[in-house]
């Protein structure tokens, strides 16, 4: 079973589409709940355990390459019917997607995401989630998947540049969701003292079919 789908009007939804016309960014604690954030965490850590992550690359087609100075982590991309803790997590966003599309008319098609695990250290410089070949990313969503024990002095922040160039910082709390404009938001993931664990995804529009 994917699991119960949300209707897309729910108020928490509704509060990210309004932040997102409002601001261009949304932050919502425990969007998910905690059950699910929880198994979502044993299966990342799962895949890690068996080798299944594998260092993430820069860049996109003939001249991606793996940098681990510019963006140390470490992923895996996810598939439907692998996992149900990723299924549910699947259809939340789905609902997601819709209620972005009822509210700001964007046209997202669908929603692509991965496991990503930020090995102690590790860092992703400074970036805009949009590649200069392919702008079909709209919306970036991650959704932080770190222990209840997790600290400030454990670092792994994700720090935003919002209007003006004002840095803010989000604590990558287990079961806190970010989700912001990707062409718009430029971001970066400070070092961690631990292993740093996240499903980061996009919503994606149609790309520009040649004829
Ligand atoms: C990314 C990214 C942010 C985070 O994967 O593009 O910016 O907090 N991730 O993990
Ligand atoms: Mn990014």
């Amino acid at each position: 079973m994917p699991g119960m789908p949300i209707p897309s009007d729910h108020p928490l939804l509704l509060r990210i589409v309004d932040d997102l016309a409002e601001h261009g960014w949304s932050q919502q604690e425990l969007f998910v709940p905690q059950d699910l954030t929880l198994a979502l965490a044993a299966e990342c850590r799962l895949r890690h355990a068996q080798g299944e992550l594998a260092p993430a690359a820069v860049g996109r087609g003939p001249s991606q390459e793996i940098r681990e100075g510019i963006r140390g982590d470490r992923i895996q991309w996810i598939e439907t019917g692998e996992a149900a803790s990723c299924d549910r997590y699947m259809t939340i966003m789905d609902s997601l997607r819709e209620a972005l599309n009822r509210g700001l008319f964007l046209g997202l098609e669908d929603f692509e995401c991965h496991f990503a695990l930020y090995p102690p250290g590790s860092v992703y410089l400074r970036h805009l989630d949009r590649f200069r070949d392919d702008d079909r990313r709209m919306v970036s969503a991650v959704l932080y998947l770190n222990d209840a024990d997790w600290s400030e002095e454990d670092g792994g922040q994700l720090r935003m540049y919002l209007q003006g160039d004002t840095a803010y910082d989000v604590q990558p709390m287990g079961g806190t969701l970010v989700v912001f404009l990707s062409g718009e938001v430029p971001h970066e993931v400070m070092p961690a003292q631990r292993n740093r664990l996240s499903l980061t995804g996009w919503f994606r529009r149609r790309g520009n079919e040649p004829f």
